[in-house]
């Protein structure tokens, strides 16, 4: 099959040439069915970007503890000359993860010249939402939105303007929230997606006091709180659950063997709970594990990319070495 048959898809309802990859609820189901039965219990933590959960992560975006968006803001903006030199003109810009979009704003407007933007977004309507507002403000580059989970291999649409150049762009420490292992694939799969001329301009959370990185999973408004416990309220809505909210609560613990922030779910008594036909038991006590947010050192992350065939041409950290960006070719 033509990777491209998956434009069959394309909504015709939207005036954006949106091609839907469908992630479908089936897989939710599977995932959820296959985490809940795992020792120790987990769930996939893209699923916490339904609607709900994308206005939620806005929301911690703003909390006064939760400073990376901010420091990565300020950063970007103070190198986006130095990145649009290294990039040159041309640039067909993909992003995985678009969120809201507001430094993908930054980026498009600091490039020289970007022939299309490809978003790819498991969330259909944070997807349209943004593509419409950046379509708005960039009227010359061309919106190719894609609807998919990025961690499969998503195909890119090509640009009515050939570009010179792709520029995947990951901004937000989102790889952190990948295991070392699947950091790695990750990092291989937008390897292919650039090509060879291609670049990857990465956002990675660096490695700071303990208690300012507890805090920013921690933040005193709940900010956090709500959004991991939305996954629970999505599961009992989407599969057929029956989760007790008041029964859980939320927990963002440093692990420093692993030098990272570990996100869990804590079922407060014992309990069974019914999800998608099936029945699940906690004790009081367990854990059913949600994310992780990995923190990375200038040699930490060098390793990472190097292990997926990539090599950093340019790195920039944020005043204090709180975050960094770093612009990756392939090796
Ligand atoms: N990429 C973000 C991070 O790891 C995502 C995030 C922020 C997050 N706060 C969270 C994920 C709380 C789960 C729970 O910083």
């Amino acid at each position: 099959m033509n990777q491209f048959d998956a434009s069959l898809h394309t909504s015709f309802a939207a005036p954006l040439p949106l091609l839907d990859l469908c992630p479908t609820p089936d897989d939710l189901r599977g995932d959820v069915i296959a985490g809940l039965s795992a020792h120790p219990k987990s769930l996939p933590s893209k699923y916490f970007y339904d609607s709900r959960g994308s206005q939620l992560f806005e929301a911690i975006t703003l909390q006064p503890e939760y400073d990376l968006t901010r420091i990565e803001t300020a950063l970007l903006q103070a190198v986006l000359p130095e990145i649009g030199d290294s990039i040159g003109a041309g640039v067909h810009v993909v992003e995985y993860g678009s969120g809201s979009g507001s430094k993908t704003h930054l980026l498009l407007g600091g490039l020289a010249s970007v022939v299309a933007y490809t978003p790819v977004e498991i969330s259909r309507q944070t997807l349209l939402d943004t593509t419409r507002r950046l379509g708005r403000a960039f009227p010359d580059v061309q919106m190719l939105p894609v609807c998919a989970d990025f961690t499969r291999h998503v195909p890119v649409p090509p640009a009515r303007t050939p570009a010179t150049r792709t520029l995947v762009f990951f901004p937000g420490s989102t790889l952190g929230n990948f295991d070392g292992p699947r950091a790695v694939e990750l990092l291989g799969a937008m390897r292919g997606t650039m090509g060879v001329a291609g670049r990857a301009l990465i956002g990675i959370d660096l490695v700071k006091d303990i208690g300012e990185m507890e805090a920013a999973y921690n933040d005193a408004a709940g900010m956090t709180a709500e959004f991991t416990l939305n996954l629970l309220l999505r599961l009992n809505r989407e599969i057929g659950g029956d989760f007790d909210l008041r029964a859980f609560s939320h927990r963002a613990r440093w692990s420093p063997q692993r030098s990272r922030i570990e996100t869990t779910i804590v079922s407060r008594c014992a309990q069974k709970v019914h999800v998608a036909g099936h029945v699940f038991a906690f004790e009081r006590g367990e854990e059913l594990q949600v994310e992780i947010s990995q923190k990375y050192t200038d040699v930490s992350f060098d390793a990472l990319a190097n292990a997926a065939g990539l090599h950093v041409a340019r790195g920039w950290n944020s005043p204090g070495d709180r975050f960094g960006l770093r612009l990756l070719e392939i090796a």
